[in-house]
């Protein structure tokens, strides 16, 4: 068989049980790579290179643990797409705290430590590709969506900073910001408003799975070794 794009790579995935985080893992597996998932619940999916690991991201020992995990199993780390994410967004006069803190934690807080934890491994193979998922809400900001909004404009600029804090050790850090794509998540918001966002949109319709996989093979590549601290926008917006 003739190798794939990640053949070799040993992929971590957030998020791989559903949406687009599934979407990321089952392309990795095609192109000849081995995946670590991380979710909440249980696998979703069985493939003889998916090894999924059973994580609350909220929770920082828990990430700790898997990591632990990870090690013992896989020899290296060499890509970590930070996918991982919920939207339980309200307007900030009705939202409680809880969930103002739920998106701080899993959408910023857990990424941060996830690249941290990856980064010390990719540092012992002199080489490593952190991507983020992002989101056009922190481009758009959109009513009803300020803490949400403000963690993806977040995660952009934390890519930015350990991007400058990890180029010495050949890792690349860069964020896909991802405009509506039909998932569990999409699917909680009212159809009404996720119209009228895509028909907003530069190309006013909405991101196939391959609009995705296409960046984040562009970020994984070989040759993207000078390609850090960037943020790509689908759709036009920016
Ligand atoms: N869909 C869109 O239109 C859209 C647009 C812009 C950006 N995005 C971004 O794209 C990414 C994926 O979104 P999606 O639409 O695929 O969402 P989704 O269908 O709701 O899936 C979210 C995934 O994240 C995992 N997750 C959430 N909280 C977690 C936690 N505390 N610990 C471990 N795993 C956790 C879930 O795990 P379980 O399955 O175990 O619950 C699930 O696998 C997110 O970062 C989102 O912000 C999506």
């Amino acid at each position: 068989m003739a190798p794939g794009l990640y053949t070799g790579r040993v992929v971590l995935v957030t998020g791989s049980r559903r949406g687009v985080g599934r979407m990321i893992a089952e392309h990795v597996l095609e192109q000849g790579g081995t995946v670590v998932g991380f979710a909440r619940g249980e696998a979703t999916f069985a493939h003889e290179s998916y090894r999924h690991l059973q994580v609350d991201l909220v929770q920082p020992a828990a990430i700790q643990e898997a990591f632990l995990a990870l090690r013992r199993e896989f020899p290296a780390l060499h890509i970590v797409v930070n996918n991982a994410g919920v939207l339980l967004s309200q307007h900030a006069l009705i939202m409680p705290v809880d969930a103002v803190r739920n998106m701080i934690d899993t959408n910023l807080v857990a990424p941060f430590l996830v690249s941290r934890e990856a980064a010390r491994l990719m540092k012992k193979g002199k080489w490593g590709r952190i991507i983020n998922i992002g989101s056009m809400a922190s481009s758009l900001e959109p009513i009803g969506d300020s803490v949400y909004a403000a963690c993806k404009a977040g995660l952009r600029t934390m890519g930015n900073v350990l991007a400058k804090e990890l180029a010495p050790f050949n890792i690349t850090v860069n964020t896909l910001a991802v405009t509506a794509i039909a998932t569990d998540m999409l699917a909680q918001l009212p159809e009404e408003q996720i119209r009228s966002a895509v028909a907003g949109l530069p190309i006013p319709r909405f991101a196939t799975p391959d609009d995705i996989l296409n960046v984040v093979d562009f970020f994984a590549s070989e040759r993207s070794s000078y390609v850090t601290a960037q943020t790509l926008f689908l759709g036009g917006v920016n």
